[in-house]
C-alpha cells in the first residue's frame, strides 16, 4: 500500500468476525484514501478477522486475553512503536479504560449499532425491537471514559419493519456501519 504525503495512519482493534475491518481494508485499499491501516490488534487471537488483515500484509496481533489491564499494557507497547493519527475500534467488544485513553493520546472512534444516545451498551436490536421503534441505524463515535457516549462524528438510520427480527436487523445495521465508518473515519481525519 503506497503512501503519499497526508495520508493518515490508523489502527484498528477487533475481537471476532471483523466485516467492519474488511470494508475498512477495502476503503483504505482505494486509490488516494486519506487513510492507511497500519497495524490490527485484537483481544482474541483467534478472532476471523485477523486473517483479513494477515491476507492483506497488515500487521496484526492477536493478544491472549487474561484481563483489561494486561491487555491495555501489552497493546499500549505495540501502538507506541507506531506513528499513529487515530485508533478505530471495529467490533471490538472490551471497554477501554480513562487510563489508556489518557495514555494513547491520540483520537479513538468506535462503531456502534444504533442511533446513540439510544441504546448504549449490548443488545441494541432486541431492544429497539421491544420498544417497537420505526427506525435504528447505526454510530460512529469518539471514545470517552463513558460508555458510549462520546461526540457523534455520523449516523446513519433504517426502518425497523414490522418483519424485522435481531437477525434480519443486525445485517441491515451492519450494512449500514460498513458504508458509515469510512466515510466517518475520512471526515474525522479531514478535520484534525
Ligand atoms: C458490529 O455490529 C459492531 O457495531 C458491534 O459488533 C459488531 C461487529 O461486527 N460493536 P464485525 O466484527 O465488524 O463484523
Amino acid at each position: 500500500m503506497e503512501n503519499y504525503p497526508g495520508r493518515k495512519n490508523i489502527a484498528i482493534f477487533i475481537s471476532g468476525r471483523g466485516s467492519n475491518l474488511k470494508s475498512l481494508i477495502r476503503n483504505s485499499k482505494q486509490k488516494n484514501s486519506l487513510f492507511k491501516i497500519s497495524l490490527v490488534i485484537s483481544n482474541n487471537p483467534e478472532a476471523v478477522g485477523l486473517k483479513y488483515a494477515t491476507k492483506s500484509k497488515i500487521k496484526n496481533y492477536g493478544i491472549k486475553y487474561i484481563n483489561n489491564s494486561y491487555f491495555e499494557k501489552e497493546s499500549l507497547k505495540i501502538l507506541k512503536k507506531y506513528d499513529l493519527d487515530l485508533l478505530c475500534l471495529a467490533g471490538f467488544m472490551k471497554i477501554l479504560s480513562g487510563n489508556f485513553i489518557k495514555n494513547f493520546s491520540k483520537p479513538i472512534l468506535n462503531v456502534h449499532p444504533s442511533l446513540l444516545p439510544k441504546y448504549k451498551g449490548l443488545n441494541t436490536h432486541l431492544r429497539a425491537i421491544k420498544n417497537k421503534d420505526k427506525f435504528t441505524g447505526a454510530t460512529i463515535h469518539k471514545v470517552n471514559e463513558k460508555l458510549d457516549s462520546g461526540k457523534i462524528i455520523l449516523q446513519k438510520k433504517v426502518r425497523i419493519s414490522k418483519k424485522d427480527d435481531v437477525k434480519s436487523l443486525e445485517k441491515k445495521v451492519l450494512k449500514i456501519e460498513h458504508e458509515i465508518y469510512p466515510k466517518a473515519i475520512i471526515k474525522f481525519l479531514s478535520n484534525l
